[in-house]
């Protein structure tokens, strides 16, 4: 099953919230819809985030009143805009959304019903695509994986993240299909917890062994020698090679270099944002404080009421501890400013 799909006239996506309980099915008609549902992380992970905001200009042509193309090109505008402000630091979202503008802007010779028409079907593409990159960038990552390998993986990088397959867990989904025995310590990933909610769901479901760990027992797992490499994906690589990735990859990454231990991130191309040199020019995500506080402990509240929280839900590992970048085209070694355009501006 894929995670975000078009059916029937209506965007349908796998509700992350209530995972690993109930696997829901939740159905969007309009994109104001869809902004909110990623906003609300209904649909999360940055390629998932694109496909889904691809779907939700789709279905802005179709709820646009317009008569002429001229006019149904200004409502793509408007909804491109809201779709974007969605969420800041993934930049999959910008991506797909200004993708499937600059098809409506070049094919503004259609009548608006063929446009419209168009615009879904570049959508469906874009999510297709999606697919398919994953699986290739799957089989170069694997080849990083050794057998008998103990791997830590941050947050969710799998199917749920993407259209299918996913990023960092997809490789080592594709690795363990391979015939390769690797065991998985999953971050369960604060505050959110998409390791221990979503990771170990997925990993449970391919039958690849693992123990979910809490953030804070990583560096002591590489210490002792228990730890062969550290993947996880990126929401915006930037020119260098800075990776912004969910809150905590910064430490993994820092305890990955003091212990020599590889650290792979794995993202599509199309997570490369070329026109920022570094990280520190990346938007990062504020989320509500209530993500942070809202815990419980034996069926107790643990915070005292009142308290005040900071909730970073990214952080950025600078280039220096990013051992390689997984990419469709590739896998992209230091220096990043040479090997990353050229992995983005292959032609297959
Ligand atoms: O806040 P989320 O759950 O959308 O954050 C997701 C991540 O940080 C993933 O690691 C990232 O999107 C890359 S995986 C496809």
């Amino acid at each position: 099953m894929r995670t975000v799909y078009w059916e029937s006239e209506q965007l349908h996506m796998i509700d992350q919230r209530l995972l690993p309980e109930t696997l829901t099915i939740v159905s969007y008609r309009t994109h104001a819809e869809v902004a909110q549902a990623i906003t609300g992380m209904v649909v999360r992970g940055a390629p998932a985030i694109g496909a889904a905001a691809a779907f939700g200009l789709a279905l802005a042509g179709y709820e646009s009143r317009a008569h002429t193309t001229p006019d149904l090109l200004t409502d793509y505008q408007a909804a491109a805009a809201s779709l974007k402000a969605a969420r800041p630091t993934a930049v999959n979202l910008a991506w797909a959304v200004d993708r499937l503008t600059k098809e409506a802007a070049s094919n503004a010779h259609l009548p608006a019903d063929a446009l419209r028409a168009h615009i879904l079907q570049a959508a469906q593409l874009l999510a297709d695509e999606d697919v398919k990159i994953n699986q290739r960038m799957a089989a170069h990552g694997a080849s990083l994986i050794d057998d008998g390998d103990t791997i830590i993986h941050h947050c969710n990088t799998g199917a749920l993240a993407t259209v299918d397959w996913g990023t960092a867990l997809g490789v080592i989904r594709t690795a363990w299909e391979q015939g390769k025995k690797i065991h998985v310590l999953v971050d369960e990933t604060r505050p959110r917890l998409q390791g221990a909610r979503l990771t170990a769901w997925e990993l449970q479901q391919y039958g690849i062994p693992y123990d979910i760990i809490s953030d804070n027992m990583s560096g002591h797992f590489m210490r002792t020698g228990q730890v062969q490499k550290v993947l996880f994906g990126a929401d915006r690589i930037t020119a260098n090679g800075d990776v912004a990735n969910k809150i905590g990859t910064y430490m993994l990454a820092l305890a990955a270099s003091d212990n020599d231990l590889p650290a792979y991130s794995v993202a599509p191309t199309s997570t490369v944002d070329l026109a920022l040199a570094h990280g520190s020019l990346i938007p990062i995500e504020e989320r509500s404080s209530q993500e942070v506080l809202d815990i419980q402990l034996a069926g107790e509240r643990v915070t005292p009421r009142g308290a005040q929280a900071r909730n970073p839900a990214f952080d950025v590992t600078p280039h220096r501890l990013i051992t390689a970048i997984v990419t469709e085209n590739g896998v992209a070694y230091p220096p990043y400013t040479i090997s990353l355009p050229k992995l983005v501006n292959h032609k297959a």
